[in-house]
């Protein structure tokens, strides 16, 4: 409690000088907290420019590990890999997400070559994979199925972890897929590999320049509304973790970022496990969009989103502007 007041207090005290804003400082953002997502793409050589995401390119496996070099280099801890999977492999079922030689699990060893001090995690859902764009597999009349769903994810997980995957991140929103999975890593041997779920990913407006990047947004039929949360709830949030966490979650994460700030800070308080925040796609796009409109300051605004959410409880953010961050960090 504060027993003084005015004049005695003057919270602006420590505030004056740099030095002490430092010393004072509550919250530290370090590029030990970023986690940085990279598109992938087939080719050589190939750097493609996603327009609705100024400033990030889809890459080629050389250029993704060209990137994973420049993520050591900068101190970022890990990356998160999402491919733009050839349109005619995209099928009904999705099949090519379990391919043991799909686009990701070839970036995944690229990485562990190129940078094998590099964490990588990848996603699990379907969307990349299926030719109606949605995280699992849909009935004749439009619903995504869970339990069959769940099935292919598993495979998609083990292969992944099969390729050198650290960390396996479901971010499809099916009921029961974090036990599922972290039984079959069990089974398989993979008793590590670290489950980062999807926990509270909301259906969100904030994702569209996510599937331009991966070719998912022209196709996608109706919405994902079935299955990730509504945004007007945060109870449902806990329950969410709380299912996740019993099924064997090593992590949860919250999605989109900003606007959940409230759910970030509860998850932490209720459940005191580390938490991770997704700065999507278009809460991106929106800074880059500003900045380039002389509306605001992209750095500034990338570093102050970015300790907001570690003010709120979050222990590491996945961001577009992990390089830019890491480098304004001097790292
Ligand atoms: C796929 C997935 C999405 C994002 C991450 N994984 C899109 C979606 O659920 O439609 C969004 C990330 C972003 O917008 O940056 N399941």
């Amino acid at each position: 409690m504060d027993h003084a007041a005015y004049p005695a207090l003057r919270l602006r005290r420590t505030r004056v000088a740099p030095w002490s804003r430092r010393l004072v400082a509550e919250t530290v953002l370090t590029p030990s907290d970023l986690i940085w997502p990279l598109f992938v793409t087939e080719g050589a050589q190939v750097e493609e420019p996603i327009a609705t995401l100024p400033g990030v390119s889809r890459w080629s496996l050389d250029g993704i590990a060209a990137r994973a070099r420049e993520a050591q280099a900068l101190g970022i801890p890990c990356v998160a890999l999402f491919p733009n999977t050839p349109q005619h492999l995209r099928t009904a079922d999705g099949r090519e997400a379990t391919n043991p030689y799909n686009l990701i699990c070839r970036a995944i060893a690229a990485i562990k070559d190129a940078a094998p001090d590099v964490g990588v995690l990848t996603d699990v859902a379907l969307d990349p994979y299926t030719e109606h764009g949605h995280d699992g597999l849909v009935d004749d009349r439009g619903y995504v199925m869970n339990d069959a769903t769940m099935q292919v994810l598993t495979e998609q997980a083990l292969v992944q972890a099969r390729a050198g995957a650290d960390i396996i991140a479901p971010s499809d929103m099916m009921d029961g897929r974090v036990g599922a999975i972290r039984r079959a890593l069990e089974e398989a041997a993979h008793p590590n590999v670290q489950i980062m779920a999807y926990a509270a990913k909301y259906a969100s407006a904030f994702y569209g320049p996510f599937r331009d990047a991966v070719g998912s947004g022209g196709r996608l039929k109706g919405d994902k509304r079935g299955y990730q949360m509504d945004h007007a709830n945060s109870d449902e949030a806990l329950r969410e973790v709380a299912l996740d966490l019993a099924e064997g979650a090593d992590t949860v994460m919250v999605k989109p970022g900003l606007p959940y700030l409230d759910i970030v800070r509860r998850v932490k308080d209720r459940f005191a496990v580390p938490v991770f925040v997704y700065q999507v796609s278009g809460e991106y796009a929106m800074i880059e969009a500003a900045a380039a409109a002389g509306m605001g300051d992209r750095d500034a605004l990338a570093l102050e989103t970015l300790t907001a959410f570690k003010r709120a409880g979050a222990s590491g953010v996945l961001t577009y502007f992990a390089p830019l961050a890491a480098r304004l960090l001097g790292g």
